[in-house]
């Protein structure tokens, strides 16, 4: 399976990326997979023209030449992409919300049918970004999955270490697991 990682946190490995860790560790236990991380915050990608460039140009390629060409590439290419990102002020982080507006250009040929494994950590709030995935997903024939994990303690509001979130990070492996039998 080809498996692209598209990170969203700008603090590598902390909380969502070490549940797309466990994610991948589950997956890897079933076979040999080719998986190719982008970590978006280190990455020079514009944010959308809105040009619609995509729309006419051919293969529906954008006309945009920076580093999310790369991640169309493998994109194309891919079975599993793994969404990981924090929540911030209440959706994705910035630097996956650009990569994911520039998937507009995949969305007319190659955004659909593959399978998503969405990680969400967060204190308060998750909906918005699930309820975004939950609606385009049956649009783009899109098999998804999700992992959510509160990394705050609700009792004392202070921000838990991602290790203290056992379960999340065993329905995370346990996913990678499942999905690697497919
Ligand atoms: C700038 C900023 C904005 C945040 N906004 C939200 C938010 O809107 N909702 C929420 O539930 N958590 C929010 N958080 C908390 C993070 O989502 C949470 O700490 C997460 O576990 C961090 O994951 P990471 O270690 O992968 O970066 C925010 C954190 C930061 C730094």
């Amino acid at each position: 399976m080809k498996i692209v990682v598209l990170h969203g946190s700008p603090r590598k490995g902390m909380n969502s990326d070490t549940l797309a860790e466990h994610l991948l560790r589950g997956l890897t236990e079933q076979g040999a997979h080719e998986v190719t991380h982008f970590y978006t915050n280190e990455m020079e990608i514009r944010p959308c023209q809105g040009c619609l460039g995509c729309a006419t140009s051919p293969g529906h390629n954008c006309v945009v030449e920076d580093e999310m060409q790369q991640i169309y590439r493998a994109y194309r290419e891919a079975d599993l992409i793994v969404w990981a990102t924090p929540m911030y002020w209440g959706y994705m982080t910035a630097q996956l919300k650009a990569v994911q507006d520039r998937m507009e250009a995949l969305a007319w040929e190659g955004f659909e049918g593959k399978t998503f494994a969405v990680i969400i950590t967060y204190r308060h709030h998750y909906q918005s970004t699930v309820g975004m995935f939950e609606r385009i997903a049956p649009h783009f024939k899109i098999d998804l999955h999700t992992v959510i994990c509160c990394t705050m303690d609700r009792e004392t509001g202070k921000d838990l270490p991602i290790s203290a979130c056992v379960e999340e990070l065993e329905q995370a492996y346990q996913l990678g697991r499942k999905l690697g039998k497919q």
